[in-house]
């Protein structure tokens, strides 16, 4: 099974996206992560992506395009993937469309996170990962069982994103408005966009795409 998960900044795609590698043994192709691990390796390259990213602009197409391409050969990709965050153009699409037929691969679902813009601003500026093993957390709609150690590692040290702040969370909404809710039709077109409640609590947002995609 191929998905992609659709929506705006902080709609929930990382959220839901770790949860259905889980259950449907899946693996996430998050380009957010790709770039932020190249930032973190702090060659010149990781250096350019981390001004636009901070400024909360788009990478050029060319170069997310050979970035999630190359990824899907890997062989772990083999069981199946979920695409989050990529495309967010339409020559992004339509570019995967193109390797997806020439790798012999299918795109089953795209799942479109609806969520108020209004409420985006509060859940990016409200989470933080453990810099340990990168499981998401926020300051209010999911905070770690016992506070200030990571659910999942045990880990007691955390980070922000770089661009979490209100000011680039309103650019970034514009790109998404501008250049990403295009794909939608393109999407609708072919009958595979399936849209969810991205406003309800994470369970049940969980819940809806597990209806859609089934047991
Ligand atoms: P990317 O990392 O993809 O960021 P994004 O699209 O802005 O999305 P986020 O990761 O902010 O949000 P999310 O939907 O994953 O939400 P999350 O689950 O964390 O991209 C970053 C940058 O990289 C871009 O701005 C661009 O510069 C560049 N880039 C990446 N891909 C590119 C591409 N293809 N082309 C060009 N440039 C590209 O949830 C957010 C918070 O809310 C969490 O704290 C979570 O706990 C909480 N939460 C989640 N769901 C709920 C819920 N239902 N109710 C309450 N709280 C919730
Ligand atoms: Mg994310």
């Amino acid at each position: 099974m191929n998905l992609i998960l659709l929506g705006p900044p902080g709609a929930g795609k990382g959220t839901q996206a770790k949860r259905l590698e889980d259950r449907y043994g899946l693996v996430q192709l998050s380009t957010g992560d790709m770039l932020r691990a190249l930032v973190a390796e702090g060659g010149p390259l990781g250096l350019e992506a981390k001004t636009i990213m901070d400024a909360g602009r788009l990478l050029p197409d060319d170069l997310m395009i050979r970035m999630i391409s190359e990824r899907i050969d890997q062989p772990d990709c083999a069981k199946g993937f979920i695409l989050d965050g990529f495309p967010r153009t339409v020559p992004q699409a339509e570019a995967l469309d193109g390797m997806l037929a020439e790798k012999g691969l299918v795109l089953d679902t795209v799942i479109e996170m609806k969520v108020d813009d209004a409420a985006l601003v509060e859940r990016i500026t409200g989470r933080y990962s453990c810099a340990a093993c990168g499981a998401g957390y926020h300051d209010q709609f999911q905070k770690p069982h016992i506070a200030g150690i990571c659910d999942v590692c045990g880990g007691t040290a955390f980070k922000r994103r770089a661009d979490d702040n209100a000011e680039t969370v309103k650019t970034r909404l514009e790109a998404y408005h501008r250049q990403t809710a295009p794909i939608l039709p393109y999407y609708q077109a072919r009958n595979v966009l399936k849209p969810v409640d991205g406003m309800a609590a994470i369970d049940v947002v969980t819940g809806q795409i597990e209806a859609i995609l089934g047991v």
